[in-house]
């Protein structure tokens, strides 16, 4: 299912196909080049001092680990999600920097992820985070030290049969995508005055 952003100006056709789906394919199992194509795009992101500060515990084709991140998740996203293939929690490693507290962390995982998120649509997969889960359940269940924080999960594979979908997420699946206008977020000379773009 498309449904490509209406963009105003012209965005790369990555950007522009990429979006969050709930009805996945539980039969259409991930390429294990795959899942290393998405991890590599992830470590190509760009990062503060290139301190590289995103783990990630990854659940593969429903193995054992997959099963245990199903288990962290919020009852409205286990409904979708336990069908991807793929699972991942996303945690922010928080290291001494210069004797100073590391603040860019979180900053630099989301990096990672929308790397992820764009080699998962070059791959003809799509993928959805989720704030809804339980980090204190992740860093109980994978033994996550000090220093960690398991800050989104998310979940990538192939967009199944909509007919075959629960009505609410298709419903959902079929929801209008929408965006803040530049003004409302683009300034310039101070703030609030819009660009003008
Ligand atoms: C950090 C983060 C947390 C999110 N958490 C959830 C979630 O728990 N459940 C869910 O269904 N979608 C979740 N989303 C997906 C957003 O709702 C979605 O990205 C947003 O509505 C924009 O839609 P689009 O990704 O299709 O453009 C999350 C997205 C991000 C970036």
């Amino acid at each position: 299912m498309k449904k490509t952003a209406e963009a105003k100006y012209p965005i790369s056709d990555l950007i522009s196909r990429r979006w969050s789906p709930r009805i996945f394919d539980p039969d259409k199992l991930v390429d294990i080049e795959d899942v290393g194509s998405l991890f590599e795009a992830a470590r190509w992101a760009p990062s503060c001092g290139n301190e590289q500060s995103w783990r990630f515990i990854v659940g593969v084709n429903f193995d054992k680990t997959h099963e245990m991140i199903v288990d962290t998740l919020s009852d409205g996203n286990k409904k979708w999600a336990g069908n991807c293939p793929l699972l991942f929690i996303a945690l922010a490693n928080q290291p001494e920097h210069g004797g100073k507290p590391f603040v860019h962390s979180e900053h630099d995982l989301g990096l990672a992820l929308q790397n992820l998120l764009l080699q998962a649509i070059d791959l003809g997969m799509y993928a959805h985070l989720m704030a809804g889960f339980s980090p204190e359940k992740a860093r109980k269940a994978f033994e996550v030290p000090e220093g960690n924080r398991p800050l989104t999960a998310g979940a990538v594979g192939y967009y199944g049969d909509a007919n075959k979908a629960a009505v609410d997420l298709k419903q959902k699946d079929e929801g209008l995508r929408s965006r803040k206008a530049f003004d409302k977020f683009v300034f310039s000379g101070r703030w609030g005055i819009p660009l003008g773009i």
